[in-house]
């Protein structure tokens, strides 16, 4: 795919805030302290299982963009189902894995659109997570995947784009790649995110917002640097300030 075409626009924040929080009272108190208009939010495993689909009708009805972070892989019908109900939940963004499958991904993608269309409301994102960015090589080949890690994460995101997906999440160190690799217009997560001089804590490849974004990502997923902050509404609008845009 050609790599000159413009890049897309952007019009919103590129900072999606990861509220991983143990249950609903401090994820909506954390919500309670961040502007909707200055960040999408992520709804993770822990978060969801704890405090149920309540808890992002409660953040749709704040206006915020919801990324449900749930990871779905399962055969295609129950995966389709599943991203059908998280769409009519009113998620703006959720994931599958890549190693799904194509007609996993391609009944996902299905099921999305139409639950949206009956709806009346605008597609999700939906973006597929490919090689867990905890495995390493050696863990890769203990399941039967041999080659590195890098190639495999490129396979499986031509994979879902070409089952229509919009995109998928990666580290910033690989987006340059992919972003080459799959054009201008697919959508690339990337968490791993750290503001210049903050701890990396457990993670082990990040990058700045600016250098993402450099990269080519289009959404940065930060967590700690934001939700762990005295002020979590300051910590974002450093980080907003750092890509000089203030939503
Ligand atoms: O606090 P921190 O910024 O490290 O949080 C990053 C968020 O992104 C967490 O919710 C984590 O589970 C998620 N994530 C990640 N690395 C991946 C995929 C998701 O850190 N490869």
């Amino acid at each position: 795919m050609p790599t000159t075409e413009a890049r897309p626009e952007r019009t919103t924040s590129p900072v999606i805030v990861a509220l991983d929080a143990p249950d609903e009272a401090p994820a909506l108190r954390l919500a309670g302290r961040l502007d909707p208009s200055r960040c999408a939010v992520k709804v993770g495993k822990e978060l969801f299982t704890a405090a149920g689909p309540g808890l992002v009708r409660a953040l749709v009805a704040r206006g915020f963009r919801v990324f449900l972070d749930l990871k779905f892989h399962d055969i295609p019908n129950t995966c389709a189902q599943a991203c059908a109900a998280a769409t009519r939940l009113g998620a703006w963004m959720l994931n599958v894995h890549a190693s799904g499958g194509a007609a996993m991904m391609a009944a996902a993608r299905r099921a999305v659109d139409d639950a949206a269309a009956a709806a009346g409301t605008a597609k999700p994102l939906l973006v597929a997570v490919t090689v867990l960015t905890s495995l390493g090589d050696d863990e890769l080949a203990a399941i039967g995947v041999q080659g590195p890690a890098a190639a495999q994460a490129l396979r499986l995101a031509r994979l879902a784009q070409g089952a229509g997906l919009d995109g998928v999440v990666c580290s910033a160190l690989e987006a340059a790649a992919l972003r080459a690799a799959c054009g201008p217009s697919f959508q690339l997560v990337t968490p791993g995110i750290r503001p210049p001089g903050s701890a990396a804590q457990d993670q082990a490849r990040v990058a700045t917002p600016q250098a993402a974004l450099a990269a080519g990502a289009d959404w940065l997923v930060v967590g700690r640097p934001i939700t762990a902050a005295p002020d979590p509404a300051a910590a974002l609008d450093a980080i907003l300030a750092t890509l000089g845009t203030t939503a």
